[in-house]
């Protein structure tokens, strides 16, 4: 038995001079004649260790000095406050059991060298161990926990949806198709929100949280073919609480990052001042101000055409925060859009559009409530009527104004993040060349 307690290494300020293990990897090694230095990650952190030769027993000194990247090792000694050290502490290693040794001839193949993208999301199983991967996955998680806390401490149930769907929510051209046994075809969910809006009208306000699919042929630094997304859902709520909700969400995800994830962003060299620049209020305009900006930016946009990821990128220009932009065209949008009663041509719907050139982050608004429209629409969209009865029953018994929205995790975790593309936001990304490993 051990004498040594294990901790973690974002622990170890809490144990100096105690005899403690850390159970973890070699991430790096450097040598200086009779002293070795190890770096060992255990997923909470990385540490430097200082073994010297005189200090343990010859064979242990020279299996850790022979030590190859990524093998899994046990080491015992004790923590020491050490400034130079990046985390501040240090390790004095006086034992250490090696659990798995990398062998040469198959050695770890994600190198301290340059790797080309294809190679390292081909490794990405593996690619994962490296401190910038660890780093965007850990602002992901701390901003889904704050996605959760804002809507459960905010009176939202959480209630989610169906990934297997009979019918259309975006729009039947990015469908990924499932055989669902002999009888009927069903589809990946593009989004919860059909059935939120049932959910909605049994608890008031619910929001859903899962994996959404789009069979979407575009292979731009903002597309996933399966991402997560939040969704709320208000009864008895206009487009007004929908911008109001978006608001106070991202402000409170941003704030939260900022306040437990200042490691990990000074580890992606994030730029803090954009992120503390992103406070409420957000500038609020329409499309049709939006139109007019883009068009004197040099944008070839005419009234009618929806935005493409240049045109977000321009408009993201003119502010430092997010931009809230209502009354798209109705044509542009999904069927479930309420119009504005006094120009039916647009749609009371919101998009919100990221800071620094992100795009749009957030998409919702107001639904249709009256039975007669709606049917109108779904007749209108080549919708399947049949499929939707569920849907107008909502319309039928006790409809009542209501809205929300979808905020896309991955879209959001690249913004904060400052990434480059949207690939290096989940684990595992699924896109239009990629659905391996
Ligand atoms: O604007 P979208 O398509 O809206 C909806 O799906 C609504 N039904 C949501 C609702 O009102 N409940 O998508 C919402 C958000 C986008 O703003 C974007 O952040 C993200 O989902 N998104 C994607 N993220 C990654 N890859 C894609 N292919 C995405 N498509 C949408
Ligand atoms: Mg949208």
């Amino acid at each position: 038995m051990s004498d040594y307690r294990r901790i973690t290494i974002a622990k170890a300020g809490e144990h100096t001079g105690e005899p403690v293990e850390i159970a973890g990897w070699l991430y790096n090694l450097r040598k200086s004649g009779k002293i070795i230095f190890p770096l060992i990650r255990d997923g909470s952190g990385t540490i430097q260790c200082v073994g010297v030769k005189s200090a343990l027993p010859e064979d242990l000194f020279e299996a850790l000095k022979n030590l190859t990247q990524e093998s899994s090792v046990i080491i015992r000694g004790k923590i020491r406050a050490e400034a130079r050290a990046q985390g501040g502490f240090e390790m004095d290693i006086e034992g250490a059991e090696i659990v798995q040794r990398v062998p040469e001839e198959t050695p770890y193949p994600i190198t301290p060298k340059e790797h080309g993208t294809e190679f390292l999301f081909d490794h990405r199983h593996l690619h994962l161990r490296s401190r910038r991967q660890h780093a965007v996955l850990k602002i992901r998680h701390e901003i889904i926990k704050a996605i959760r806390d804002y809507f459960d401490s905010n009176d939202f149930t959480l209630v989610d949806c169906p990934i297997f769907t009979p019918a259309a929510c975006e729009g039947t051209t990015t469908l990924f198709e499932v055989n669902y046994f002999d009888e009927e075809k069903v589809y990946l969910t593009q989004s919860g929100q059909l059935y939120n809006e049932a959910t909605a009208m049994a608890f008031g306000k619910t929001y859903c949280f899962g994996p959404t699919f789009r069979a979407e042929k575009s292979k731009t630094r903002r597309h996933l073919t399966e991402f997560w997304m939040v969704e709320p859902e208000m009864a008895y709520a206009t487009l007004d609480d929908v911008k109001r909700v978006a608001e106070e969400l991202i402000v409170f995800m941003v704030g939260r990052v900022l306040e437990n994830r200042k490691t990990e962003l000074a580890t992606l060299e994030r730029d803090l001042t954009k992120l503390e620049a992103i406070k409420g209020p957000f500038p609020r305009i329409s499309y049709d101000d939006a139109v007019e900006i883009l068009k004197k930016k040099g944008s070839e946009i005419v009234w009618g055409g929806d935005f493409g990821g240049t045109d977000e990128t321009l408009l993201s220009e003119e502010f430092d925060r997010p931009v809230m932009v209502d009354r798209y065209p109705t044509e542009v949008k999904a069927f479930y859009f309420e119009t504005d009663p006094n120009r039916p041509e647009v749609a009371l719907g919101v998009d919100v559009i990221a800071s620094e050139g992100y795009g749009e982050v957030i998409g919702g608004g107001q639904r249709v409530h009256s039975y007669d429209t709606l049917l109108e629409r779904i007749k209108a969209h080549n919708l399947p009527e049949e499929a939707f009865q569920w849907y107008l029953d909502l319309r039928r018994y006790g409809s009542v104004p209501h809205a929300g929205f979808g905020m896309g995790v991955e879209r959001a975790v690249a913004w904060l993040c400052g990434l480059e593309h949207i690939r290096e936001t989940i684990a595992f990304p699924r896109m239009l060349y990629r659905t391996r490993p």
